[in-house]
């Protein structure tokens, strides 16, 4: 992704092992910064990391359930033990599945309870470990992952990532003070492997065809570009605000 440098920053991106994830831990890392891969799948985390280290700057996979105030603690903590510091928090871990996009009424309360405690007090977890270890350091920036669902909030994943917008204003009022910037991306319809292969038949040609201003599926590199920039300074009179990278879906005013 040509113009964005962040070496000597460090880097923090959950749900790291796969996906979008792994795809942000691999382009901040091409571009010079130290990078913590969290995921609750340790294995690959690590698997990466070491991969990463062999190539250039240093990578750490920690293990840590978002959703649970302590491991996102204890992963800042370890991160900042290793590194030194923290500059960036990407808050990407997220349940998306088809089964999240049903009705309320036949999720359960088990599932919701589940669904929200990682796509929304995951975030704020993160977000307010993260911000205390950047506060000493003037401030850094966070990046959360919204979602085209999160304007079209009809299914439980939909109010869950439309909560993920409120949070990015909220977190940034919050945490201007202390020099943290908070935006979010929410991507539209995209090729990552775990989402292509849970989508109903039909679906991704009707968004391309029919509901995308732009008509070609969404890669990760939409994503990529677009989070580099936000967590550069080139960004840096940006703050609360959502940027949809969904190929013109949903627009509105
Ligand atoms: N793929 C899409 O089309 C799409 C579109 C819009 C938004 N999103 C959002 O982007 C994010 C990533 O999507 P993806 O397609 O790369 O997903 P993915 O399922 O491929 O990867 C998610 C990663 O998060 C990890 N994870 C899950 N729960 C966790 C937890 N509690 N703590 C730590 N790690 C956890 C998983 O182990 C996995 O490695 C999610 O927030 C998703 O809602 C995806």
């Amino acid at each position: 992704m040509a113009g964005q440098r962040f070496d000597g920053k460090v880097v923090l991106v959950t749900g790291a092992a796969q996906g979008f994830g792994l795809a942000f831990s691999r382009a901040f890392h091409a571009a010079g910064a130290e990078v913590a891969l969290i995921d609750v799948n340790i294995d690959e985390a690590e698997r990466e990391a070491s991969e990463l280290t062999a190539a250039g700057s240093g990578a750490l996979a920690v293990r840590c359930d978002v959703s649970d105030e302590a491991d996102a603690r204890a992963a800042v903590d370890a991160t900042v033990a290793r590194f030194g510091r923290l500059d960036v928090l990407i808050n990407n871990a997220g349940l998306h599945l088809t089964k999240y996009n049903q009705p309320f009424g036949s999720l359960g309360a088990t599932e919701l309870r589940r669904l929200l405690d990682v796509n929304v007090v995951g975030v704020v977890n993160c977000a307010l470990a993260a911000s205390q270890a950047m506060a000493p350091t003037g401030g850094g920036v966070i990046a959360n992952i919204s979602s085209i669902g999160g304007y079209l909030s009809t299914t439980p994943y939909g109010v869950s990532k439309l909560a993920v917008r409120g949070l990015t204003v909220a977190l940034a009022s919050e945490l201007a003070p202390i020099g943290v910037r908070v935006n979010a991306i929410a991507p539209g319809l995209m090729a990552t492997e775990n989402a292509i292969a849970d989508l109903p038949p039909g679906m991704v040609a009707d968004f391309v065809e029919n509901r995308q201003l732009i008509p070609r599926l969404g890669g990760v590199d939409d994503v990529v570009s677009m989070m580099l920039f936000l967590c550069s300074d080139s960004a840096s009179f940006v703050t609360g605000e959502t940027v949809r990278v969904s190929g013109g879906y949903p627009l509105g005013m």
